[in-house]
């Protein structure tokens, strides 16, 4: 069986942890968010949460120099051996350029980039509403996506809460920083031939069948 080597990109709220829920569930694949991993770092009070934790309230992204090593640990990591799904890194091209050489290094290449496109508009309103649950991150929205009963998840009964960038002011600047840093990397893999496009603005269910199905043949085409 080939290696599915996977990046998730797109801007804040484009539904990026949604779809890895799904594809972590469809494809057996290790899932390596770096927003999850930087706020456990940052409740267990380590030392990579303290040197991260005033840029990710600011809504500014952690410098290259914190986040690289941290990624490109799992990415070597014997778990890993046979593919990997990365959410939210790279998310500069100097991280982008860590990732390729780190894998040349390791004779890997990345499958496939996945982008999920949302208007600006349209993240606002899905950020504001997002709750996520304490014990184990399971994702819900307000109106999108509600739990059966308020402020309780219905996967493991634990509460739900708002975070702590999900504020109004906070989302301005996660989208002024996607915008400034991160949308280079869509012409980045464009120009590496392994740019996949999807429409993140459909419903859930919707955006997860197409990108199974995109994988699906990608996968088919490189056993051939
Ligand atoms: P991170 O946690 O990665 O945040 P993000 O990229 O801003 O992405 P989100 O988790 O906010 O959104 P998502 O795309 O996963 O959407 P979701 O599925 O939840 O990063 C946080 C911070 O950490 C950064 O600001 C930075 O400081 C730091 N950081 C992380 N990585 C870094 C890196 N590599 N370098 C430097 N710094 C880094 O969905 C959102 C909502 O919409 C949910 O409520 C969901 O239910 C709903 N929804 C999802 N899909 C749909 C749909 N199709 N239709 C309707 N509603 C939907």
């Amino acid at each position: 069986m080939s290696e599915l080597n996977l990046i998730l990109l797109g801007p804040p709220g484009a539904g990026k942890g949604t779809q890895a829920e799904r594809l972590v569930a469809d494809f057996d694949l290790p899932y390596y968010a770096t927003g999850d991993i930087l706020r456990a770092a940052v409740k267990d009070g380590t030392e990579l949460g303290r040197q991260a934790k005033e840029y990710m309230d600011r809504g500014d992204l952690v410098p290259d120099e914190v986040i690289c090593g941290v990624i490109m640990e799992r990415v070597d990591s014997d778990e890993a051996r046979d593919g990997f799904l990365l959410d939210g890194f790279p998310r500069t091209v100097g991280q982008a350029n860590v990732l390729e050489r780190g894998l040349q290094a390791l004779g890997r290449r990345l499958t496939a980039a996945l982008l999920l496109d949302v208007p600006d508009d349209e993240v606002v309103r899905r950020l504001s509403g997002r709750r996520v649950c304490v014990k184990s991150g399971h994702l819900y929205h307000v109106e999108f996506d509600p739990p059966k009963h308020d402020d309780v998840c219905d996967q493991d009964g634990s509460r739900l809460i708002q975070r702590d960038d999900d504020k109004p002011e906070t989302i301005r600047r996660r989208l002024d920083v996607y915008h400034e840093q991160t949308a280079p990397l869509i012409d980045y893999y464009e120009e590496r031939g392994i740019l996949r496009r999807f429409h993140g603005g459909r419903p859930p269910g919707e955006v997860h069948d197409h990108i199974r199905a995109s994988l699906a043949t990608l996968r088919l085409e490189n056993e051939l």
